[in-house]
């Protein structure tokens, strides 16, 4: 079965909705405009509305017929990014230093097209939670749902979630059962040694060069300390250390990144690069001491709800078009809380390939979701519930 026809007739408002949210791009906690908006699309349709769950979060209710008393989550992210818009057509972002540069506007969109299509069709036995979350980037916006209740307040049996994927084409979805997106660490060293003049290099202890010879020694957990078959990322963004040319100063402080994918993994990073930074900077005479901070955990899809997933995906857009067994990316995605306490699936839907329309890289200033896949993942969403809830007989 292709995509919904009943959705694909509204493909026209879609992509209204879509780009007036791309026009009003709004960041962690603060999407109001756009919590607004999804809450009076729902209303209108006749959905239940909850709001207030991690501030800006907007929980859609929906019963089907029958008397099924089961339930699944639905998921799209509402936020957009600190970034200034380079594109130049009409609907760009409105609001200075911010955009829509992951397409968070098109799950929004697409999860409003499937709710309109279930509203009106309801076929299907049970409830559905339409889960609209803020703070995806950086902020963690779907552990405060969890944290403040989601699934207390809405019990479901499974939740979903869904993104789109540049590089692949529209009409091809992508997924993979266990650890799908790694889990997103930070860390920050503070090397303390003994600030000096810098013609006397020999008065004071450099926390510059100690600072050096740990971003060298860190590397050496990816290489050597983490068995090959175990996909690691420990990577330094930020080196901060004196104010003038002439002076050893007394401190230096490297911030970074670890990405990893299974619990073991995360546990030996985080002790190794205390471990090795405290260690080096022994070694030199200065001290070293790290915070390590532990932020989003693995994508894990479980089995049952990725079979359900590939299932539905292969009937929307044809089993050619679905790659089941697709690599992971150590790349990282807040769903991994939603996913810690329900069973689940996080899939990847095609935007559209390099060089063309919806081809380029998410968090570019370029980017633009790509309206052609709306249809796409709206279809896939409806069809996921009719197959998850089905009616009886
Ligand atoms: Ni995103």
């Amino acid at each position: 079965m292709p995509i919904v026809n009943r959705i694909a007739a509204f493909h026209d408002d879609m992509v209204a909705w879509r780009r007036d949210l791309h026009a009003h791009p709004e960041t962690a906690f603060e999407e109001v405009r756009t919590a607004d908006f999804v809450a009076a699309k729902l209303e209108g349709w006749g959905i239940e509305v909850h709001r207030g769950l991690a501030q800006t979060g907007v929980v859609g209710l929906l019963r089907g017929r029958g008397e099924s008393q089961r339930a699944i989550g639905l998921r799209a992210d509402m936020d957009a990014l600190h970034i200034q818009e380079l594109n130049d057509f009409g609907h760009r972002s409105q609001v200075e230093g911010k955009m829509h540069a992951c397409g968070h506007d098109g799950h929004t969109t697409m999860l409003l097209g499937a709710a309109r299509y279930l509203a009106e069709t309801r076929n299907f036995d049970g409830t559905v939670a339409l889960i609209f979350q803020p703070a995806e980037e950086n902020e963690g916006g779907g552990r405060v749902m969890v944290e403040e209740g989601l699934f207390e307040q809405f019990p479901v049996e499974q939740v979903f979630g869904l993104h789109n994927m540049p590089g692949r084409a529209v009409g091809e979805i992508a997924m993979r059962q266990g650890p799908a997106m790694a889990a997103f660490d930070i860390f920050e060293t503070s090397i303390t040694g003994h600030g000096a003049h810098a013609a006397m290099p020999h008065r004071g202890i450099d926390p510059v060069l100690v600072a050096a010879h740990i971003v060298t020694a860190l590397q050496s957990i990816a290489s050597r300390l983490i068995d090959p078959l175990h996909p690691v990322v420990v990577t330094v963004t930020q080196v901060h250390a004196g104010d003038t040319w002439n002076v050893i100063p007394e401190q230096a402080v490297l911030r970074g990144t670890a990405r990893s994918f299974s619990r073991e993994v995360r546990d030996r990073v985080e002790a190794e690069i205390a471990r090795i930074a405290s260690t080096v900077a022994e070694a030199f005479g200065a001290k070293a001491e790290t915070r390590y901070e532990r932020r989003y955990p693995a994508v894990v899809n479980t089995r049952d709800a990725t079979a359900l997933a590939a299932q539905v995906a292969a009937e929307v857009v044809g089993g050619d078009n679905v790659e089941t067994d697709a690599p992971p990316l150590m790349g990282s995605e807040d769903f991994a809380y939603m996913l810690e306490a329900k069973p689940g699936c996080y899939i990847w839907l095609g935007n559209g390939t390099e060089g063309g329309p919806g081809g380029c890289m998410v968090h570019n200033p370029h980017y633009d979701f790509n309206d052609e896949a709306a249809v796409v993942g709206a279809s896939y969403w409806a069809r996921l519930v009719e197959t998850a809830l089905p009616l009886a007989g």
